[in-house]
């Protein structure tokens, strides 16, 4: 396994969005892994593969206590149900240090395929439905701050190129 470099906002290939994978290899296989890997490490709940800069649609997620209950998410697919809404702070491994409300549909159903390729659905209404939709988003080239107003995105943003800048 290895650990993978995470994308950090305002990089644009952030923005990328990712393409569905025909064939769950042991490549693929290799990649949930590494990502696993390097989510645990970070350490963070959710990852998906637009931020460690892999153009496939993979996450993995786990929101156990006891970080023992890694999910591979292939292919993911959301389907809302009912028309209740949730506010959650979430963050984000691609934007450090950042914690901000978000407002999303509060019921859904997902629909992937395992680390085999077999399809499997899950329906949420907790903490699991935001983390799926906030990594699903990053498959679309999407960020948690983008709900944000623009002012606080704006903040955001100045702030961690300050910081990229230090680090450079
Ligand atoms: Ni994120």
């Amino acid at each position: 396994m290895a650990l993978l470099p995470i994308l950090e906002f305002p990089d644009p290939r952030l923005r990328n969005k990712a393409l569905p994978i025909n064939d769950v290899d042991d490549s693929i296989r290799k990649l949930a892994d590494d990502m696993l890997e390097t989510m645990y490490d970070a350490p963070g709940i959710g990852l998906a593969a637009t931020q460690v800069n892999v153009q496939k649609r993979i996450v993995v997620i786990d929101i156990s206590e006891d970080k023992n209950q890694p999910l591979v998410f292939i292919n993911p697919e959301v389907e809302v149900i009912g028309d209740g809404f949730e506010e959650m702070d979430e963050g984000c491994l691609s934007v450090p240090g950042f914690y901000e409300t978000v407002q999303r549909p509060d019921h859904i159903k997902v629909r992937a395929q395992d680390r085999n390729g077999e399809t499997f659905e899950i329906e949420d209404d907790g903490m699991l439905a935001v983390c799926i939709q906030h990594e699903i988003d990053h498959l679309d080239g999407k960020l948690f701050v983008d709900y944000l107003s623009p002012l606080k995105r704006q903040r955001i943003r100045k702030k961690l190129e300050k910081i990229h800048r230090q680090r450079a």
